[in-house]
């Protein structure tokens, strides 16, 4: 039975042969410790960072690369952020729509006095800015939200958000795009983000344990490190240093993994965003259509193509939806992902938590082809 990947919301399968073969070739010619040596494969091992570096910068449109700081995933992006940011007394604000990368830390913050406001969605999943604009106080000091739902890719407002957002001083305005880097368009200019939180092993093509974290300059003022540490800098001061992106980059870096996402990113670049965004419309906007008029499936989120990113989050009427999982790998050899999607707020939203829903999502490299087959498997589990 061919195996049918539908998972690429948790991560992206398969990768570019080119992101296999840059990490490949670090490892066989560099393999070396970057900034740390100072000879001359350690400075190429830095070269490699750096490229890394430049080529997340230029996807969206930041001016200094080294106001990118590599982490390893979307969460420690995130949690550098809130945890260095906030502060018992200082308010948040954040959508009903967030994964668990942005809700705990900020549980855990509200428990030690950080005050808390969670804007409500509609059903769909989709942010009025009037409701979060409503929300903002004094104390107001930083706005989170992710650009799109990882359960039913419903994609937020986030420039007008964020438009919003610059005209209220002091006030910091950080995206989660875990589920959109690679994806969608991102102009931190543009959408006024100040801090942008992306993961490399999604639509970026990278490795897993690869991810990112924009930090607009001057804003690493008032962000506290998650840990300290050698940075291969300032080696003779035991205090950590105040500068990007070292501040936030302590002990020897995943050079190896970066080496990969910047060959991803590469690959993105060589298709351009544009085509890459058509194609998985075009899969999703299929797939979409063969549900409409199936009374026994309930489609989650927006069910407009334009309106999500490659994600479809659905249930089967009296199948719980690690039941319909199963069916579909043993019988169809369609991988996805069932429950609760690490996001119980956003299944609160939708209405669908606890049992939460099945979530198809759709890839570059998926085939039109594989929109049929997940209709069909669907009708196969209804006709059994
Ligand atoms: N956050 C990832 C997902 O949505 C892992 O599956």
């Amino acid at each position: 039975m061919k195996t049918i990947y539908l998972d690429n919301a948790a991560t992206s399968f398969p990768k570019p042969p080119g992101m296999m073969e840059a990490m490949n070739s670090f490892q066989r010619d560099i393999g070396a410790n970057p900034g740390r040596s100072g000879h001359g494969r350690s400075i190429d091992a830095g070269r490699v960072m750096y490229e890394a570096r430049e080529a997340l910068a230029g996807l969206f449109n930041i001016d200094d690369p080294l106001s990118v700081v590599l982490t390893k995933n979307s969460t420690e992006a995130l949690n550098i952020v809130l945890l260095g940011a906030l502060a018992p007394g200082d308010h948040v604000v954040t959508t009903g729509m967030e994964h668990n990368s942005v809700m705990r830390p900020l549980r855990y913050l509200a428990s030690r006095g950080v005050d808390l406001s969670v804007i409500e969605c509609s059903p769909q999943g989709d942010l009025d800015p009037a409701d979060l604009q409503k929300a903002l106080r004094k104390n107001t000091k930083l706005v989170v939200m992710t650009h799109a739902s990882n359960v039913t890719g419903t994609i937020q407002p986030v420039a007008e958000v964020g438009r919003m957002v610059r005209q209220r001083d002091g006030v910091m305005f950080c995206v989660d795009a875990a589920q959109t880097a690679g994806a969608l368009p991102i102009d931190v200019e543009d959408m006024n983000i100040d801090l942008l939180a992306v993961t490399g092993h999604k639509s970026l093509f990278g490795p897993q344990g690869t991810g990112a974290l924009y930090i607009r300059r001057g804003l690493e003022k008032r962000i506290a490190p998650l840990m300290m540490g050698g940075t291969g800098s300032r080696s003779e001061f035991e205090i950590q240093p105040d500068f990007l992106p070292d501040k936030y980059e302590s002990g020897t870096p995943n050079a190896l993994g970066f080496a990969g996402l910047c060959a991803g990113v590469q690959f993105i670049v060589g298709q351009s965003l544009r085509a890459i965004r058509e194609k998985e419309k075009l899969i999703t906007a299929a797939f979409l259509q063969r549900m409409e008029g199936c009374p026994d499936v309930t489609v989650y989120g927006p069910a407009e193509a334009d309106r999500q990113t490659a994600v479809v989050s659905f249930n089967v009427r009296n199948v719980t939806p690690s039941d319909a999982a199963l069916y579909f790998e043993e019988e169809c050899g369609i991988l996805c992902r069932p429950g609760l999607h690490c996001a119980p707020a956003a299944h609160r939203t939708l209405g669908t938590f606890p049992q939460g829903t099945v979530r198809f999502s759709f890839g570059f490299f998926n085939a039109p082809g594989d929109a049929d087959a997940a209709a069909e498997a669907i009708r196969d589990l209804l006709k059994g």
